[in-house]
């Protein structure tokens, strides 16, 4: 079995969030060639042409200004030549202060 295939070491996690508030949900990977990360929210791929979201080098995003359109279960993908991993889903929740979760 090569020793290379992806393997997500830091699974994101459940996490919540206010409104208009920076959060991250993390994901790391390893593997060798280095994977490339890729995230999904509701299965369907985050949009990282918004400038509201940063996929860090270690495989994290970065949600800046959470709105309550980031809700959703968030999972990353690791892939290299090799093959692919898929971490866990882990729910973001986005409260409006005042509104209660
Ligand atoms: C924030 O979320 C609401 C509800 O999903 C949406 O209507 C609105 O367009 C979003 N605003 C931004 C800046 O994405």
């Amino acid at each position: 079995v090569p020793s290379g295939i992806p393997k997500i070491t830091t699974h994101p996690h459940r996490n919540v969030v206010e409104k208009d508030q920076n959060t991250i949900m993390v994901c790391s990977a390893s593997g060798n060639p280095e994977p490339h990360i890729t995230w999904f929210k509701d299965s369907i791929p985050v949009d990282l042409t918004d400038p509201r979201l940063t996929l860090l080098e270690s495989g994290t995003l970065h949600i800046r200004e959470s709105n309550t359109s980031d809700e959703g279960l968030y999972e990353c993908m690791a892939e290299n030549e090799l093959g692919s991993a898929y971490s866990y889903p882990g729910q973001l929740t986005v409260y409006v202060r005042g509104e209660g979760i």
